[in-house]
């Protein structure tokens, strides 16, 4: 594993150490609790093969684009669209989008990951029968035990950002990610055991092509933007910290790979643990229109429920080590959403790490607990920065790219970890890809969101 110098700005300690937390940024909720609910929501299997395209035609392309922006040039990405911009006072904006978007995902990211600790409480209460207690903290609508977790999940995620790159956010994540996989695959084998998960696991690999149309598409595109952290420069800030040795298409690649991955075992572990609860008693769809109950509290309205159906101490390890990964992976993406918009503090306006990260934190941490009071306002967050935000971002690195800073630039920074790139035919397919098909297909997918969410 090769050893690079740290910069005074920070660097990633190893090839490794990047890859987990990049991975670890882009597995999240968006993996555990967004994509198996969209899968339930959007006829299985035929969801995963329009998410899958999403990824690799679209992300996986974006993905490179943002990685070598970033290392090209070692700033945040208003700094780095500025670096490129050679003056032009539009090309920044795409940067302070990015930061945008980082603040205000970040602050309804904090809220749901609360709800995670709080349901690791819930279960404990459960188990010895606290059941006041345990309603209390499971309650997702009560706003002064929401704000707690969350501000408490907003320190934690600031006291990882204050350790730096290397010694914060890459030893972390590099602890986190080996955990949080043992524990996902401990959870599937233990799930298959129970009544009804095969039933899952059918509905989940049995694609029924006819729920495909426009809606599901959109939704594939804006899950495989938020899961794969892309478009709002969370990618830009930590190729950033990249050197010059590693290769940005390999590094892309295992990053998108593994995220996919972890969302198609996720999917493997929640979509059976809903028939498990279903074949427990627990209506899960809804019997007129075959619509799944309550989508977005889908985790943590059924899985609670069932962990309590299998009973005594399984039941209570199986539910606190659900809620414990379900929290792990959102700490390692929460932290990569603080350190955009507290790498742009750092290098444009000369604020040391520390305070920069309690002073954005802070700011993030009052958005946090208005959205944990008035949790309806979540969805608004939802539909702005996440379904048309980061579709936008996506957009805007597209034609910036191909268009202003020109992909023959960016293949010159590519060739530094991996000689001979520009001339590959990889490269020529990638140029096709960043200039025309992602733009257009976003774009397209662009329109018709804002269209749906105006009409
Ligand atoms: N990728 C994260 C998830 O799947 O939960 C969420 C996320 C992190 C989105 C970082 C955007 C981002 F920049």
């Amino acid at each position: 594993m090769a050893t690079i110098i740290e910069s005074s700005r920070g660097t990633w300690n190893s090839k490794l150490g990047f890859i987990l937390a990049a991975a670890g940024s882009a597995v999240g909720l968006g993996n555990i609790w967004g994509f198996p609910t969209q899968v339930a929501d959007n006829g299985g299997a035929a969801f995963i093969l329009i998410y899958l395209i999403c990824c690799l035609i679209i992300g996986f392309p974006v993905m490179i684009a943002e990685l070598t922006i970033g290392r090209r040039t070692q700033k945040n990405p208003v700094g780095a669209f500025k670096a490129l911009s050679n003056g032009n006072k539009f090309v920044p904006l795409i940067g302070y989008w990015g930061v945008i978007c980082g603040v205000m995902i970040l602050s309804f990211y904090v809220v749901i990951s609360g709800w995670t600790l709080a349901f690791v409480f819930e279960e404990l209460f459960y188990f010895f029968s606290y059941d006041t207690a345990a309603i209390y903290v499971g309650d997702l609508g009560n706003g002064f035990k929401n704000a707690i977790f969350t501000l408490f999940f907003m320190v934690l995620t600031i006291l990882v950002v204050t350790g730096g790159v290397s010694k914060g956010i890459e030893r972390v994540t590099k602890l986190l990610m080996p955990v949080l996989i043992g524990i996902l695959l401990i959870l599937i084998a233990y799930i298959f055991t129970l009544e009804g998960a095969f039933d899952g696991m059918i509905m989940y690999f049995n694609p029924d092509f006819s729920t495909i149309n426009g809606t599901l598409i959109l939704s594939a595109l804006g899950q495989a933007f938020f899961s794969l952290s892309l478009g709002m420069g969370a990618l830009i800030t930590y190729g950033s910290y990249l050197n010059k040795k590693q290769n940005i298409v390999e590094s892309a690649a295992y990053v998108t790979i593994f995220d996919i991955g972890i969302a198609v075992i996720a999917g493997l572990l929640v979509i059976p643990a809903m028939f498990v609860a279903q074949a427990g008693g627990v209506e899960i769809f809804d019997p007129v229109t075959g619509a799944l109950f309550s989508s977005t509290t889908l985790v943590f309205d059924v899985l609670p429920e069932m962990f309590h159906n299998v009973g005594g101490v399984i039941g209570l390890l199986l539910g606190v080590t659900f809620f414990i990964l379900l929290g792990l992976a959102a700490l390692t993406s929460s932290i990569s959403l603080l350190e955009v918009p507290v790498s742009y503090v750092i290098d444009e306006h000369n604020i040391k790490r520390k305070k920069a990260a309690w002073m954005v934190g802070s700011i993030v941490g009052v958005i946090g607990v208005v959205l944990s009071i008035e949790t309806v306002l979540i969805d608004y967050f939802v539909n702005i920065f996440n379904e048309v935000g980061l579709p936008l971002g996506g957009l805007m690195i597209c034609l910036f790219l191909g268009y202003f800073w020109k992909s023959e630039n960016a293949l010159l920074e590519m060739e530094d970890g991996n000689k001979g790139i520009s001339s590959s035919k990889f490269s020529t397919i990638w140029i096709i890809f960043i200039k025309f098909i992602s733009p257009i297909l976003i774009a397209l997918v662009l329109i018709s969101t804002i269209w749906r969410l105006l009409s």
